[in-house]
């Protein structure tokens, strides 16, 4: 680690050159770095804060810093171009003391060889950046942070109002959501929040409890785990009865599976990664769950009776969770949404096979992109032996203006102004005779 400079900007610089360009997600760079761990809380606060604010508002800062420079940074100088990155998120958008920016940036700049050639001009830029940027910055709109591909892809599907309203969530803090297995008026007592119905609790952002998730009361109890809303909903749908054997086809961390064994469901996790199982086994030892574990890739998986319902939540470009995983919108590309389709309807074809006559699918996906949603579920029902199977609106405690027969889209920036929710598709099938 650097000494001198704030290990906060280190790790925030180190870590969005990763998420740029190696595809990495914060998350995931976070929970693997010793640097990361070996921070104060309040290093790794602001680590985080300033990572996801430059991913958050890259748009604008891109477009801030075009407009200082003469011509744009060479490919090859993508450590500059983090420190600049990271350096405009706090003088813009963060307020931090401005000369301990800029110095840190300078410094950092300095350190590598790779970075080296570009001190000066870090330097220069920033400083032009500390006195102009703010004027700079009124004329670009909040859509610019979204990537052109998916504004168009997004303006086409769902409209320009989703592009702006989605624009605005992307730069807001978004709640916590937790999905309960308690008794929700008395996890509401000591968390606050507001109950967005009997199972699901809301805590905006601002209202955090303090300390880390795993600190909140009830937690260790397994009284609720943290899940967004929307990705509440697939489970809900597919209404399981106690007793009925169901298999989650793509199951760690687990969110839908403890669900589904909630009501009183025999569940099976089927998933393919051995370290993402352990983690699923760990969060059901926390909730009080034991469903049954099987590591195997859902394609070729096979139970020993038929099933009453399936419910496959696919791997998916994950563009709908861009509120809390920013990096989706700088990792994530028009070639990817085509071989997760791919990917997806395979495990489409295996779930299907899987079920016995009269049994349920619940497909579902945290993408905003049609080609992994709609697309898919029309190619199921042309192709599988499934008819679709009609979303009863009291099922969805929440969300029912979104359900269209067997399906419930979330467009990107819904329920904006009200914390918003991840985009998603769902769908209902039932498996026919043939
Ligand atoms: C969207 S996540 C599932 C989230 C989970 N259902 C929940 O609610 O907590 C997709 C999961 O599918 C797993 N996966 C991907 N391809 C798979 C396959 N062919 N067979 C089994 N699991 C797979 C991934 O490792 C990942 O854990």
């Amino acid at each position: 680690m650097a000494h001198g400079i704030s290990p906060a900007r280190h790790w925030a610089v180190t870590a969005l050159e990763a998420v740029c360009t190696q595809g990495a997600s914060l998350d995931s760079l976070a929970g693997d770095s010793g640097a990361f761990a070996a921070m104060s809380p309040r290093d790794r606060a602001l680590a985080r804060a300033i990572a996801g604010t430059a991913l958050r508002r890259k748009g604008q800062i891109d477009a801030v810093l075009a407009r200082f420079l003469r011509t744009p940074l060479p490919q090859k100088a993508s450590l500059a171009q983090a420190i600049l990155r990271c350096a405009a998120a706090e003088i813009l958008f963060l307020r931090s003391p401005a000369y301990a920016v800029v110095n840190d940036a300078v410094t950092l700049a300095g350190r590598n060889r790779q970075s080296r050639p570009f001190k000066k001009l870090v330097n220069a830029l920033l400083r032009t950046l500390v006195r102009t940027g703010e004027d700079a910055l009124k004329a670009i709109p909040q859509t610019v942070n979204i990537p052109a591909w998916l504004r168009e892809s997004w303006a086409q599907h769902w409209g320009g109002a989703a592009v702006e309203d989605a624009a605005s969530l992307l730069v807001e803090s978004p709640p916590v959501d937790l999905t309960l297995f308690d008794d929700a008026a008395r996890i509401r007592e000591s968390l606050g929040g507001t109950l967005l119905g009997p199972q699901t609790l809301r805590i905006a952002a601002a209202a955090r409890p303090r300390g880390a998730v795993p600190e909140w009361p009830g937690f260790a109890q397994g009284a609720w785990q943290v899940q967004d809303a929307a990705a509440a909903l697939p489970a809900m749908i597919l209404a399981p009865r106690p007793g009925e054997a169901i298999a989650d086809l793509c199951a760690a961390p687990g969110g839908k599976s403890a669900q589904m064994l909630a009501a009183g469901a025999t569940v099976t996790c089927v998933e393919r990664s051995r370290s993402r199982l352990r983690r699923l086994e760990d969060n059901m030892r926390r909730l009080g769950f034991a469903p049954e574990l099987v590591c195997a890739d859902a394609r070729t998986w096979q139970p020993p009776q038929p099933l009453d319902a399936v419910l496959l939540d696919a791997p998916c470009t994950a563009t709908g969770v861009f509120r809390r995983h920013p990096d989706v919108l700088v990792n994530k590309s028009p070639e990817q949404v085509q071989s997760m389709a791919a990917k997806q309807f395979a495990l489409m074809r295996a779930a299907a096979r899987l079920l016995r006559p009269g049994g349920r699918l619940v497909y579902c996906v945290c993408s905003a992109q049609p080609e992994e949603g709609e697309a898919i579920a029309a190619q199921a029902l042309a192709q599988l032996p499934l008819q679709p199977l009609a979303i009863m609106p009291e099922r969805a405690v929440y969300g029912r203006e979104f359900i269209r027969g067997h399906a419930l889209r979330i467009p990107p920036g819904a329920w904006a102004g009200k914390g918003g929710l991840d985009a998603f598709y769902m769908a209902m099938f039932v498996r026919t005779k043939a």
